[in-house]
């Protein structure tokens, strides 16, 4: 199970602190969530940011983009550093093409899709996916409630990647805790991202630890 820390729950005014937290967890991955005001009713970070997280982070970098039209910004984000590049695939026209080219520059692709779209959506593109992200909140702010019908989502995203034999991973982003991490790994996810559960604890660092040590 791989986690990954969400930094939109993180102190800002100690990001250097926060970031040097993550790379002496448990931790696998640094979630960073982009938001246009467009996409999404609300607004991140950006570059300036990026760049900081980038300069400490010593673990890899999966950029969550929940903005329109992402293709006008895959060469900025790859710049940066994404090891993982993540697009909505209701922001998207032309899926195909968009994963073709984050994937041409050695960066995995990712694809997220919101809890209103079906998971069979993605039927005939799955082998091209890295990392599936099934969103178990709407995407917009950290803190919100997961929804329940992940887990039947998540079930059905499972089957589908068995079935089509590829090793898209499956990531679950939204009201990630201790509470449901275990069943979700059950279920067959890959990858939790946790914001507000791991920088709003006492102790971020046996946060982090308690999502990794989940049993099966
Ligand atoms: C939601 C973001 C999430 C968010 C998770 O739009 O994509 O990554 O930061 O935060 P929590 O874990 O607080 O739900
Ligand atoms: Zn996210």
């Amino acid at each position: 199970m791989l986690i990954a820390p969400s930094i939109l729950a993180a102190d800002f005014g100690k990001l250097k602190q926060e970031c040097m937290m993550v790379n002496e967890s448990k931790a696998d991955w640094f979630h960073l969530d982009i938001m246009d005001g467009m996409f999404v009713p609300n607004i991140s970070f950006g570059t300036p940011i990026i760049k900081a997280i980038a300069k400490t982070a010593t673990k890899p970098l999966d950029i969550h983009l929940m903005i329109v039209n992402p293709d006008r910004y895959l060469d900025l984000f790859i710049n940066l550093g994404a090891d993982v590049l993540t697009v909505h695939y209701e922001a998207c026209n032309h899926l195909h093409r968009t994963l073709e080219y984050i994937k041409s520059k050695g960066v995995k692709a990712g694809v997220a899709i919101n809890p209103h779209t079906n998971v069979s959506s993605l039927e005939s593109i799955i082998d091209m996916i890295d990392i599936l992200c099934l969103m178990s909140v709407n995407p917009g702010f950290g803190g919100q409630k997961f929804i329940q019908s992940t887990y039947e989502k998540l079930t059905q995203a499972k089957s589908m990647i068995d079935n089509s034999f590829c090793r898209t991973l499956i990531e679950i982003d939204g009201g990630v805790s201790f509470t449901n991490a275990s069943r979700l790994q059950e279920l067959g996810a890959d990858v939790l991202v946790a914001g507000s559960y791991v920088f709003s604890s006492k102790d971020p660092r046996l946060a982090i630890e308690s999502l990794k040590n989940t049993h099966r």
